[in-house]
């Protein structure tokens, strides 16, 4: 009764996975001190994963309820990068003038034109075509679930005789890498920082990007 199950996404799951993307999207907390448009917020990181390639995701469920997820891509060249999403949505719901977007899409612009670069974006290596993008409710957190959907994860990549699986996280996550690390994956190229980022006192944010061999049955 009280376990947590591990099992493979179902499209019943969809508003449920939407939800939990909004209620843990930084660093697994509500994002609504920069980010004050759900739809939009939900669209950008789980649309492709529920609707295009739903046999990828994975969900954890908790007395009946579905309290996390793990959203796979196997092969990140076929889906759309998170700044074409953005891109999208930017136009479609106008975030640029609406008050609880508007001053995070400014200020990327305004960093955008100070680092006098595009940052290098989603990670496309052959040898690490896969990733993912893992959030959890705080109730079932650290009690195994998370490692449980990396494991099936793993297992289906495995499986497919995939190389190789990357993800990006935030550095400044103090449950992002060590979790990651602990489940395999190691740092892969610098860090850097993201455009129009800041946590909620004002620093910088950086991402960093995890990679991990599949080990071939
Ligand atoms: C990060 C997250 C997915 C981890 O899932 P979890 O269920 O809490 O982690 P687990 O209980 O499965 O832990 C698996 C292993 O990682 C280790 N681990 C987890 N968090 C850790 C941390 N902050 N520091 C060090 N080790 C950690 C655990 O000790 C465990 O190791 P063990 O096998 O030796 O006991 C989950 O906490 C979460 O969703 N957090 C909020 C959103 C988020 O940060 N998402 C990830 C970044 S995109």
């Amino acid at each position: 009764m009280d376990e947590i199950k591990i099992r493979p996404y179902r499209s019943e799951d969809r508003p449920s996975v939407r939800e939990i993307c909004y209620l843990t999207g930084y660093m697994g907390d509500p994002p609504d001190f920069y980010w004050q448009h759900r739809d939009s917020f939900m669209e950008v990181w789980t649309a492709y994963y529920t609707d295009q390639e739903p046999e990828s995701t994975f969900v954890a469920e908790y007395r009946g309820r579905i309290v996390g997820y793990l959203l796979g891509c196997v092969d990140t060249a076929r889906a759309p990068s998170p700044s074409e999403m953005v891109q999208k949505q930017l136009w479609r719901h106008a975030l640029l003038f609406r008050p609880g977007t508007a001053g995070f899409f400014w200020r990327s612009i305004a960093d955008l034109i100070r680092q006098h670069r595009l940052p290098e974006g989603e990670l496309r290596d052959a040898r690490y075509p896969a990733h993912l993008h893992i959030n959890l409710m705080p109730e079932v957190r650290g009690r195994g679930a998370g490692a449980a959907l990396i494991r099936a994860w793993l297992n289906k990549l495995r499986s497919l005789g995939s190389p190789g699986c990357h993800l990006s996280t935030l550095l400044e996550n103090p449950n992002g890498v060590p979790f990651f690390e602990r489940m395999g994956f190691r740092k892969f190229r610098d860090p850097v920082l993201i455009p129009g980022m800041r946590t909620p006192s004002g620093e910088r944010i950086h991402e960093i990007t995890l990679i991990q061999e599949i080990e071939s049955l």
